[in-house]
């Protein structure tokens, strides 16, 4: 069963009892998805293999750590997951970005893929997909069932809220990937938002409401 890290962390509480509150307006909302973003990002990059190299400081000859070379790619699932880009960049500035367009059909609440650009050497890369909410994991199972098709073999999963039913099927359908949750919620109400959560957050992050 892949790794499930829920961030406790009070940097991370404060933060996302700021983007709960209505009134929390958009560049705040998006600033701090950013920032949440990162540091989920700081999380998730533990295990990422090192190698080391001879370098010379001012003073002497001494061994470093550096990345083993290993290539990585952020794949934010459109629109919301856009929001988590540049928090990500901050720490890995060299990552490629793949995008996953997908909304979520109001009536059915199922998935709908309409759009899908990847890195033309995905399959090489570790991937980091990304999308603030998780809420019956439908569209998180979908982008990763089609990463899998491209063939991607190490996937991270990193979103701000999820709420139970969705990290459950979320684990259940790829037990391979690991994921970081900011937050696990209470349930999803009867319109498939997530409860307390923050609301629709695409339209928080680009002001559509
Ligand atoms: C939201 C969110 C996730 C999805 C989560 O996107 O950003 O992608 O819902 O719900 P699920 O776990 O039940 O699939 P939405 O469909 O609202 O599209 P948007 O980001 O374009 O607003
Ligand atoms: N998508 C959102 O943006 N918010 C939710 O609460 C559930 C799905």
């Amino acid at each position: 069963m892949g790794k499930v890290i829920i961030m406790d962390h009070p940097l991370i509480k404060h933060k996302i009892g700021i983007i709960r509150e209505e009134s929390t307006g958009t560049k705040e909302f998006r600033e701090i998805i950013s920032e949440i973003a990162m540091l989920e990002c700081y999380e998730s990059t533990r295990s990422i293999p090192l190698e080391d190299v001879e370098i010379q400081t001012p003073i002497t000859k001494t061994t470093v750590q550096r990345l083993a070379g290993k290539k990585l790619a952020i794949v934010p699932i459109l629109r919301a997951g856009l929001g988590m880009v540049s928090g990500i960049q901050t720490l890995i500035p060299a990552a490629k970005v793949g995008h996953i367009g997908m909304y979520r059909d109001p009536e059915s609440l199922q998935p709908v893929e309409y759009y899908c650009k990847l890195p033309s050497d995905i399959e090489e890369r570790e991937v980091f997909v990304v999308d603030p909410m998780l809420a019956t994991g439908g569209s998180a199972c979908d982008a990763i069932r089609q990463l899998k098709k491209h063939g991607c073999q190490k996937i991270h999963f990193l979103c701000i809220i999820a709420a139970p039913q969705g990290l459950e099927r979320l684990q259940k359908e790829h037990p391979d990937v690991s994921i970081v949750v900011g937050a696990l919620d209470d349930h999803l109400n009867e319109q498939g938002y997530i409860v307390p959560g923050l609301g629709d957050a695409g339209d928080r992050i680009f002001g559509t409401k």
